[in-house]
């Protein structure tokens, strides 16, 4: 039976990443900072894990709770966005910065440590990024902390590949404007539709694919 993680899965994109993994007849572990998540996870027939990226002490107790398990898919979806700001002369408070940072940045770097030893051979690995994190597809401004995080996230993305190659194929994954509490009602797409694609163009993936940057319909994006 495939094992699926999905981390940051309360609600949005990593709720559904759990109804889908579940629907298709997997084993899922799934994270969630409330009660609430928590028991919306385990209706979903999830094994429920209480888990703050942004908590050091919240994630250096991971690793014994999924002691065992050989996950074949594993999606870092936990993301904030922080302060919407129109240009340049708009600046974060330190506040935002901190917490922006340490939960798109600093989450996921210190999550993947803890998740090595129960990767399955030739697990899936996704980090959820964005397209806003793209220097080479950027036409605007705004938003610039959001934009920030997302390309060190990709940074780090690159040498988790790196340093996984041949063990595990790790990718970013842009998934799309999608319909969550962060997208908006007006965004282009359905969470449906968005996971969908994320975990086609995840089961698609092959070697030369590792370290690669992906919208949610498997194609190629740009750094
Ligand atoms: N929606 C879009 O259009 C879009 C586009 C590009 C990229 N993305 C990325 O896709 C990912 C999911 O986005 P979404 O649209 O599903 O967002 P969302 O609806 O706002 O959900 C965010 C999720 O992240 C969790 N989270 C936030 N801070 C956390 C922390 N410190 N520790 C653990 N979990 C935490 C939230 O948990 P709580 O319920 O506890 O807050 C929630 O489950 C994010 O990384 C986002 O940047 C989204």
């Amino acid at each position: 039976m495939t094992c699926v993680l999905v981390v940051g899965a309360s609600r949005g994109i990593g709720l559904e990443w759990v109804r889908q993994a579940r629907a298709a007849g997997s084993r899922v572990v799934a994270t969630a900072r409330d009660e609430a998540g928590l028991q919306r996870l385990r209706e979903l027939g999830a094994v429920a894990l209480q888990l703050d990226v942004s908590d050091a002490a919240s994630v250096s107790g991971l690793a014994w709770q999924i002691d065992g398990y050989q996950f074949d898919e594993v999606a870092v979806v936990a993301g904030v966005f922080g302060p919407r700001t129109a240009n340049i002369r708009q600046l974060p408070t330190e506040a935002e910065f901190s917490q922006v940072m340490q939960t798109n940045v600093l989450g996921p770097m210190r999550v993947l440590p803890q998740i090595l030893d129960a990767l399955a051979p030739q697990a899936r690995l996704a980090l959820l990024s964005s397209r806003m994190g793209s220097m080479g597809l950027r036409s605007s401004a705004g938003s610039s902390l959001y934009r920030a995080s997302k390309a060190a996230l990709n940074s780090y993305l690159k040498d988790l590949s790196l340093e996984l190659a041949g063990r595990a194929l790790c990718v970013s994954l842009h998934p799309g404007w999608v319909q969550t509490d962060m997208g908006g009602e007006q965004a282009d797409i359905d969470v449906q539709t968005s996971v969908a694609g994320m975990r086609a163009a995840l089961s698609r993936l092959s070697a030369a694919d590792n370290g690669s940057f992906l919208n949610y319909d498997g194609q190629a994006l740009a750094w």
